[in-house]
């Protein structure tokens, strides 16, 4: 592990009319004695203005902050991001360029993922993999902050999806020694691995609980409907749609598993900020509901100001121009549901987690005691310690970890790919916490992220000043 700051390439890129000047450090190891040395390793930019002395939005070469995004998807292996055109919709500058135009320093590591193999054939990227090389560049970021650009106390995470899901689990859980053992292995530095903020759309995450999450949401939406893709790295992916009718089993397994989450939300014993309990009956209705139900009706509302029309949502009731109230079961059923039951912890043992969870030999393994029960086939269970290790909640009452001060949480208000519990559940734990939780569900938002940088960057300004 090396950063020769010298050693640098000084480049030119215009999009979109807007050109950025930058210096690029690529292919730096943030790992001494990695697993996959193509994927232990990261790219740094630099605005080339900071060494010209000059300051852009404020900000100079020692006080810009250091943006860290993930590109991992499907908790796929990730490559180490570059300024471009972002790889999915119209072709647009993705975060790593705007970032720059913007004044930040980026820093961007690929990181392991679940398919990833040794020569010898064995599974090199299994979890905790990616959490693991994400804390590891951080190292590697404050082991030679001396010579970095960009100020160190101010790492912001961001990523989507299963890359939002490592961007909470980075905010969640600094410095954790439960990863210790693992940092070791790899031979990462000898440094903090807490961040500042974390920046999370739609975190694939609490996949121990995702699965009654899930069903708490669609229970009794019986019809499926989701397009097939083929997940190529850095490529484009295809599609084609599956639509169907869950099996007998698969509604057994709905009824099943949304009779866990009730005691599951009570057992964490929620609050809202200002202490109102948080809890839910054994029909799923409750104060919870009523929580996740405002952060629709909150979404709803900023529609509606915006002046965007309403009005074929015959969930949502809507009086004098105001959003109050809706019909949880009649909203599901309109966004509809993505996924069979369990829709993580697959009885089939096939899905991405079950990949996640897998080990060095075995490609997929349970890591629900629900699957691991009633699976159809003859799988192992995952260690707990380690379906803990990909858990952002089960740190957040921890103290032995560093949790980041600032939290920018996204979840679409038509994304079916997890439960709006999931990010609620998440939220209120971190406020509990103290921590400050900018969390919102954008209208008519699907499964994506990075969809509103402009006002990610202000919310990052304004932490930052
Ligand atoms: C992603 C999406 C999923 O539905 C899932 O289960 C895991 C990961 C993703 O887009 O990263």
């Amino acid at each position: 592990m090396n950063f020769d700051k010298t050693s640098f390439s000084a480049e030119t890129m215009t999009l979109d009319g807007i050109t950025i000047r930058f210096r690029a450090w690529r292919n730096l190891s943030y790992a001494d004695r990695p697993a996959d040395p193509e994927y232990q390793q990261m790219n740094i930019f630099a605005p080339e203005a900071y060494y010209e002395g000059k300051s852009i939005n404020g900000y100079d070469i020692g006080s810009a902050p250091v943006f860290m995004p993930n590109t991992v998807g499907g908790y796929m292996p990730g490559r180490a991001g570059e300024p471009g055109l972002n790889p999915f919709g119209p072709p647009a500058p993705n975060s790593i360029f705007l970032a720059l135009a913007h004044g930040y320093v980026v820093a961007a590591p690929a990181l392991r993922g679940r398919t990833l193999r040794a020569a010898d054939g064995t599974f090199t990227g299994k979890a905790p993999a990616c959490i693991v090389d994400y804390k590891a560049a951080v190292r590697f970021l404050r082991f030679f902050t001396a010579d970095l650009p960009g100020d160190t106390d101010k790492i912001i995470t961001n990523g989507t999806s299963a890359g939002g899901a490592l961007s909470s689990l980075m905010g969640a859980s600094g410095n954790h020694p439960d990863y210790e053992p693992y940092l070791k292995e790899i031979g990462a530095a000898e440094a903090k691995d807490d961040i500042f903020a974390a920046s999370c759309y739609c975190p694939i995450t609490d996949l121990d609980h995702a699965d009654m999450a899930y069903e708490w949401q669609f229970l009794g939406v019986n019809d499926y409907h989701r397009k097939q893709m083929v997940m190529t790295e850095g490529g484009r992916p295809a599609f084609t749609p599956v639509d169907g009718e869950m099996n007998a089993l698969e509604q057994k397994a709905s009824v099943e598993e949304a009779a866990l989450f009730a005691s599951y939300v009570n057992g964490l014993c929620l609050k809202t900020p200002n202490g109102t309990p948080l809890t839910l009956q054994e029909n799923g209705e409750g104060s919870f509901q009523e929580y996740v139900k405002e952060v629709i009706l909150h979404s709803a509302q900023q529609a509606i100001d915006k002046g965007t029309d309403v009005s074929a949502k015959s969930w949502l009731h809507v009086e004098n121009g105001k959003a109050v109230s809706m019909d949880f079961k009649e909203y599901a059923k309109e966004i509809t549901r993505m996924k069979t039951a369990p829709a993580f912890d697959a009885l089939t043992m096939d899905s991405a987690e079950n990949s996640l969870f897998g080990n060095r030999t075995t490609d997929f393994r349970h890591f629900t005691s629900y699957s691991a029960q009633n699976g159809l086939k003859d799988g192992q269970l995952a260690e707990d310690e380690v379906i803990r290790l990909m858990n952002p909640t089960c740190y957040i009452r921890d103290d032995q970890a560093v949790k980041a001060k600032h939290w920018r949480i996204r979840h679409g208000e038509c994304d079916r790919d997890t439960s709006l519990a999931v990010s609620s559940i998440l939220t209120l734990l971190l406020q509990e916490q103290g921590a400050e939780v900018d969390y919102q569900s954008p209208w008519e938002t699907p499964h994506s992220g990075d969809y509103d940088l402009d006002t990610l960057f202000a919310w990052i300004d304004q932490i930052c000043r």
